[in-house]
């Protein structure tokens, strides 16, 4: 029998932004082109790597999925520096200084390789020097955002903010006024729904700057991928395809994985993409509780807390008289010293009767345990996204980025959810957790229901994620028959 040539085998080079919330779907897209029988080579910051290392069983994982590698290259920045918090925007100057050229040599060695030499580049979209990097080398760029469509959208005005004098908002800074000329969105976004950025007092902001070029560099790649649906975000999405030529929207990633192992023949191959050990005691805490009782509080991989932040989130949980379990990652708080600070007996009281906390919880299934009745969270795009695919209701509580006008879309666009947006106070917390879990339940659990079922069926056989993941493996596939 005539064997196929290896040399044939399409080959997508996966480069994420090093962070937890950008990694993670890339994670997941590449799983699924491995499946699909495509090689894959996933490159990671060094950094990231060794946490992976600590917190997935990469050998097996690795061994499952024939056709799938990791490589990894320094994001240079120090090992002790946070990555998180105010200082998370370093890895935007480091990695165009340091990663870039590793990038290029890899691409440039990956292609003397026998086997099979990269067919195409998938970059995050705030990875533009990949797009430099293939160009040069000659190989066809794909990017990734790992924002919503709508967001996405909006980067791509910021230009035209600018210009109509919307942003820096000067003096009076009247948040609430409404923003008019981002089309498709002009009756949805007020002052304090755009991105973090646009809160920067200068537009000559080395960050400003930096998204700017970015988001224009993208449209230099030959498609664009977004990790959201079409029934969610149609209007938007077609807009897109104003900028490039091809616009493949293939999430909820998740769902679609899930779906994928559980109706194939081949072993579960799954990772969990997560950088922290994951504390599975709270499930076993969920069980025990009542159908829809919980309100789950986290804020992602990112934000961190002021103490008195934290004292607010408390005080307003404990008093809602709800349930809760809410994770506090390893250094959250800021001056965390003042977290020693013995909190007041009512606090504990309340937090032992009602409350359980972790680390790091294994955020997916929490989210799909029945016990769980509310989400209180930070509105990272994945966060958002693995919510809404399970149905849960959510509070926002956006700090930076696309956060902010994610929240926007769940309370005022898909309904599925309250903002507490630029507020922190307990009374407010509290008032929300109730709403929720109880007075506006109702209204808000019907349109989370009717959401979660779209995802569900974008995912299956014939659903418009499923089709466009078809139409990217298949180009994909071309652009090997034709480099
Ligand atoms: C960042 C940005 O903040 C976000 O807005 C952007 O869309 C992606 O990059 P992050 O802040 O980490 O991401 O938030 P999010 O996008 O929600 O991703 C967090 C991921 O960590 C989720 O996939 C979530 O399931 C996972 N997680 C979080 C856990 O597995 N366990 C936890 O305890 C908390």
């Amino acid at each position: 029998m005539e064997q196929p040539n290896p040399s044939i085998f399409p080959h997508a080079v996966i480069l994420p932004m090093p962070a937890q919330g950008h990694m993670k779907p890339m994670l997941r897209l590449a799983e699924l082109l491995c499946l699909a029988g495509l090689h894959v080579t996933f490159v990671n910051s060094d950094y990231i790597q060794a946490r992976l290392l600590k917190s997935m069983d990469v050998a097996a994982f690795c061994s499952r999925l024939p056709g799938f590698r990791f490589e990894s290259l320094s994001d240079g920045l120090p090992p002790e520096h946070p990555r998180a918090g105010r200082l998370a925007n370093d890895l935007f100057f480091s990695t165009r200084s340091v990663t870039k050229p590793l990038f290029r040599e890899l691409l440039i060695s990956l292609g003397k390789e026998s086997g099979s030499p990269p067919t195409c580049v998938i970059a995050d979209g705030l990875m533009s020097f990949a797009v430099d990097a293939a160009e040069e080398v000659g190989i066809p760029i794909i990017t990734f955002r790992t924002y919503n469509a709508s967001c996405t959208w909006v980067y791509f005005h910021i230009s035209k903010l600018i210009e109509e004098g919307e942003i820096p908002f000067q003096g009076d800074k009247d948040m609430d006024r409404q923003i008019t000329c981002i089309p498709g969105l002009e009756s949805l976004l007020r002052r304090r729904d755009l991105p973090g950025i646009c809160r920067l007092e200068e537009i000559e902001n080395p960050v400003m700057q930096y998204y700017l070029s970015e988001t224009s560099a993208m449209t230099r790649a030959s498609a664009l991928i977004i990790n959201t649906f079409e029934e969610l975000e149609a209007p938007v999405i077609s807009k897109l395809g104003s900028l490039f030529p091809k616009v493949y929207t293939i999430g909820p990633l998740h769902t679609f994985l899930k779906s994928h192992i559980k109706h194939s023949s081949s072993p579960s191959v799954s990772s969990n993409g997560s950088l922290w050990q994951q504390d599975r005691s709270c499930l076993a805490w969920l069980d025990s509780q009542p159908s829809k009782s919980v309100v789950y509080v986290s804020f992602g991989s990112l934000v961190s807390l002021t103490r008195d932040q934290m004292m607010e989130f408390w005080y307003g949980l404990v008093h809602s008289g709800k349930k809760f379990l809410w994770v506090i990652r390893p250094n959250s708080i800021e001056g965390e010293e003042g977290v020693g600070q013995t909190p007041v007996e009512e606090l504990l009281e309340g937090t032992k009767e009602r409350g359980f906390m972790v680390g790091w919880a294994p955020q997916e299934e929490v989210l799909g345990h029945p016990s769980i009745g509310g989400f209180i969270t930070h509105s990272g795009w994945n966060s958002t996204l693995e919510s809404l695919s399970a149905g849960v209701p959510v509070i926002c509580w956006p700090q930076f980025s696309d956060q902010l006008v994610n929240s926007r879309c769940v309370s005022e666009l898909w309904r599925i959810g309250l903002d507490m947006k630029d507020t922190c106070d307990r009374l407010t917390i509290e008032k929300m957790v109730r709403d929720l879990l109880e007075d506006k339940r109702e209204e808000i659990i019907r349109s989370a229901n009717e959401i979660a079922r779209m995802a569900r069926e974008s995912v299956k056989e014939g659903g418009s994620s499923y089709c466009n993941l078809e139409k990217l493996i298949n180009d994909i596939r071309l652009m090997c028959l034709t480099n």
